[in-house]
C-alpha cells in the first residue's frame, strides 16, 4: 500500500515513523514533511500544505491508497472533501465535521444539545456586548476566540481588568465571536478516540500534555511543551467514564446531526468534582501526544485505520514501558522568536521527533516555535523522564528552552 501523510511537524514525523513499521505499507510520502523525515519517507517540501489542488493531483497520479492528514488547517479547509471527490481514501474528517475543532461555538452548541458535560458558556458577537457581559460574570472566567488558534487563543481572566484586557486582545476588530466559559478546576488529560460516524473506539492509553510554556504550569498557553503516557494516576474507571459520558455521545451526536466524522477525535478532558468534562475537541491527533502514544503503541496503526473503516473491533497493544517526551522550543515562543538557529546532537532513530527544523546544507536550523521533542522510555515514569532529559542534554543549541517538570504530576502522585 502507498500512503501519503500531510503535515510538516513532529506529529507527522511520528505518523510516518510508525506507519513505516506496518507490513501493510510499502511506500510513504509526506507533503510537505521536513528534512528529518527523509530516512523514512519521500518528502515533498516543494508542495505547499495549503495547495489542495496539487495534493489531490499528486494522490491521483501516484495511486495513493490512503491519505492521512495530521494538522487541523487542511481539515478545516476541506482537503478531505476534495480528495474524497476523487475517490481517494482519507483518514481525517471532512470540512463540516472538522468544525468540532474549528469552531468553539459549534462544539459548545453540540455538547449543550446532547448534554455532554462541559463548562457553561456564553458567546458574544461584538466587543460592546463582550464588555457588557463581563460586568455580570464571576471570576475567573475563560475567553476563547472562535476559530483555530494553535492552542494560543485562550485567555484565563482572574478579574474584570484581566477580562477587559482579554477582550481587547481577542477583539482586535469590533466584530467576531468570542466564547466565554466557566473556569473549571481539575487535572487535564488527552484521550484520542478513533471515530467512524457513530462508531467510536477510545485508545485504552491516555496521555497528558503540558500546555503552559514554563515549569509549574506558569506562563502563556502553547501548542504543548511535553507529554507522557500512560498516566498511572488516572485510572481505567475514569477512561471508561469519559468513554461513556463523552466519547460515545459525541460520536452519536455528530452522526445524528449528519456530520460524517472519520479519523481521530481528540478529547481534551478535565476531571472536575462532578466527573470528566470537555475542555476542547480536536479533529486530529494531539501534538506532542501523538509522539508519545505512537511510540508506546505496539500494534499496527494502519491496521487500526482499516478496522475503523470496517467498524471492526480495534485491538490496541502497548509496550509495557512508559514514554515521556520533552519539547525544546525557540526562546521567545509562543511569542516572537528567531529562526535559522543551528541545532545539532540529535539522532533520527525514534528518540527525537522534529517539529520545526529545516535541513540547510549539512546542518539543521530552526524554522518554528516548537522545534524538537526528545523522548525517553523506561519501566516507570521516573525512569522514562530521566531518559527523556538525557536525550534533551544531547541537543546542542543555545536558541532553545524547555520545561524541566514534564511528567512530574505522575511522579508526585506515586
Ligand atoms: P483549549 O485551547 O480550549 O484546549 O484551552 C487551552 C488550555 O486552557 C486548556 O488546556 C486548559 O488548561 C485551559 N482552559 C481552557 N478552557 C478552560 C476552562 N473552561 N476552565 C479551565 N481551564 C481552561
Ligand atoms: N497538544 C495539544 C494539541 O495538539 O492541541
Amino acid at each position: 500500500m502507498k500512503v501519503l501523510v500531510i503535515g510538516a511537524g513532529g506529529r507527522e514525523h511520528v505518523l510516518a515513523f510508525k506507519l513505516k513499521q506496518s507490513p501493510l505499507i510499502n511506500e510513504i510520502h509526506v507533503i510537505p514533511g521536513n528534512g528529518a523525515m527523509k530516512n523514512i519517507a519521500t518528502v515533498h517540501t516543494d508542495i505547499d500544505e495549503a495547495n489542495h489542488e496539487k495534493i489531490v493531483d499528486f494522490a491521483k497520479t501516484q495511486n495513493v491508497s490512503w491519505v492521512i492528514i495530521g494538522p487541523e488547517q487542511p481539515l478545516t479547509e476541506g482537503l478531505t472533501d476534495k480528495l474524497q471527490t476523487e475517490n481517494i481514501k482519507v483518514f481525517g474528517p471532512n470540512e463540516a465535521a472538522a468544525q468540532i475543532e474549528g469552531s468553539k461555538l459549534f462544539a459548545k452548541q453540540l455538547m449543550e444539545k446532547y448534554d455532554i458535560p462541559t463548562a457553561a458558556y456564553k458567546e458574544t458577537n461584538n466587543k460592546t456586548d463582550a464588555l457588557a457581559y463581563i460586568d455580570t460574570c464571576e471570576f475567573p472566567i475563560v475567553l476563547k476566540k472562535d476559530g483555530l488558534a494553535a492552542g494560543k487563543g485562550v485567555i484565563i481572566a482572574n478579574n474584570i481588568d484581566e477580562a477587559r484586557e482579554g477582550i481587547d486582545i481577542l477583539y482586535s476588530e469590533e466584530n467576531g465571536t468570542v466564547v466565554f466559559e466557566q473556569f473549571l478546576e481539575g487535572e487535564e488529560f488527552s484521550l484520542m478516540t478513533f471515530v467512524n460516524q457513530d462508531y467510536a473506539v477510545p485508545f485504552d492509553c491516555i496521555a497528558q500534555d503540558h500546555k503552559r510554556a514554563f515549569d509549574n504550569d506558569e506562563g502563556p498557553n502553547t501548542g504543548g511543551m511535553g507529554a507522557y503516557c500512560p498516566v498511572p494516576h488516572i485510572d481505567k474507571g475514569m477512561i471508561e467514564r469519559t468513554n461513556k459520558e463523552i466519547a460515545q455521545p459525541i460520536a452519536q451526536a455528530m452522526a445524528k446531526e449528519g456530520y460524517s466524522f472519520f479519523g481521530v477525535l481528540y478529547i481534551g478532558a478535565i476531571i472536575t468534582k462532578d466527573g470528566p468534562k470537555v475542555i476542547e475537541f480536536n479533529a486530529r491527533f494531539g501534538d506532542p501526544e501523538a509522539q508519545v502514544l505512537l511510540t508506546r503503541m505496539e500494534s499496527d496503526l494502519m491496521q487500526h485505520i482499516l478496522d475503523l473503516e470496517a467498524k471492526q473491533p480495534i485491538q490496541f497493544k502497548w509496550k509495557k514501558d512508559a514514554v515521556v517526551g520533552v519539547m525544546l522550543a525557540s526562546k521567545g515562543y509562543p511569542g516572537t522568536y528567531n529562526k535559522g538557529e543551528v541545532v545539532s546532537g540529535f539522532t533520527l532513530d525514534g528518540r527525537y521527533f522534529v517539529s520545526g527544523l529545516n535541513k540547510v546544507d549539512q546542518h539543521y536550523v530552526t524554522s518554528g516555535g516548537r522545534v524538537i521533542l526528545a523522548l525517553g522510555e523506561g519501566s516507570d515514569i521516573s525512569e522514562a523522564k530521566a531518559n527523556a532529559y538525557e536525550a534533551v542534554d544531547q541537543i546542542q543549541s543555545n536558541a532553545l528552552f524547555y520545561r524541566s517538570d514534564i511528567s512530574d504530576k505522575a511522579i508526585k502522585q506515586k
